[in-house]
């Protein structure tokens, strides 16, 4: 398989592209900075054509939106400034489209797959209260991956939307409940039972279905 990963020079998405490569798959793995193949800021369009241009004709059997910011950590009620909005919203939701738009030909080709890392923090059912910024992007990210679904199903593409876990990263903390090892090895699985039969669903790193 040809999977593209945004974010894989660290956390979640280095894990992942670790393992397909382990595997034997052909990943092209993004970051902001020269550490991946290939230079992305999911925020910038211009990158993104970069992008697009570059992998034209190779078409793309999985693709990871995993690149994701958690900014409003730890604010109190007087925190959440405008700009963190303007900057969280354009990493976590603008960023996942774009990048989906940009690669939409190479996943039509391979009638691929489309996984969104979201969060249990996206659920209305689960609403504890802060991280207001957080919270609202990754809820906008798992309705985007919904409509995605919707719209992508005639290509034969597929969306699934994923809870990585609370996983030990430097967004995670050391004191997350899951290794970065643990949650790729669930999300492996999870992003290998997704198809056309399942598009659409929001599912934790270790298959359970989670509430909207
Ligand atoms: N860790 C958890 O407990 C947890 C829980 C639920 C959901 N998630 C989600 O899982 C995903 C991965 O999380 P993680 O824990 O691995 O986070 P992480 O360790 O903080 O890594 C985040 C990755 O996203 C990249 N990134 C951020 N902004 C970007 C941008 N504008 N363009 C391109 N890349 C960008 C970072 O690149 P730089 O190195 O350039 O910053 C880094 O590679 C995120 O979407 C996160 O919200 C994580």
């Amino acid at each position: 398989m040809h999977i593209v990963i945004t974010g894989a020079n660290r956390g979640i998405g280095q894990a992942l592209a670790d393992r397909y490569r382990a595997q034997g798959h052909d990943v092209t793995g993004t970051a902001r900075d020269s550490s991946a193949q290939l230079v992305l800021d999911v925020t910038d369009p211009k990158q993104q054509a970069s992008m697009a241009e570059g992998l034209a004709g190779r078409p793309v059997d999985l693709l990871i939106c995993n690149a994701g910011v958690y900014l409003d950590k730890g604010h109190g009620i007087d925190g959440y400034p405008a700009d963190m909005w303007a900057q969280s919203f354009a990493t976590n939701v603008t960023g996942v489209f774009l990048t989906v738009q940009a690669l939409l030909p190479n996943l039509q080709a391979a009638k691929g797959r489309v996984a969104i890392l979201s969060s249990q923090m996206a659920s209305h059912t689960r609403a504890p209260g802060g991280s207001y910024i957080y919270r609202a992007s990754k809820a906008a990210a798992l309705n985007l991956g919904r409509n995605l679904a919707a719209d992508l199903r005639a290509d034969g593409v597929a969306v699934g939307i994923y809870h990585p876990g609370w996983v030990q990263t430097d967004m995670g903390g050391a004191q997350a409940e899951i290794t970065v090892d643990q949650a790729a090895g669930g999300l492996l699985d999870r992003f290998g039972a997704l198809s056309l039969a399942t598009t659409g669903c929001f599912e934790t790193w270790d298959g359970q279905p989670h509430a909207y």
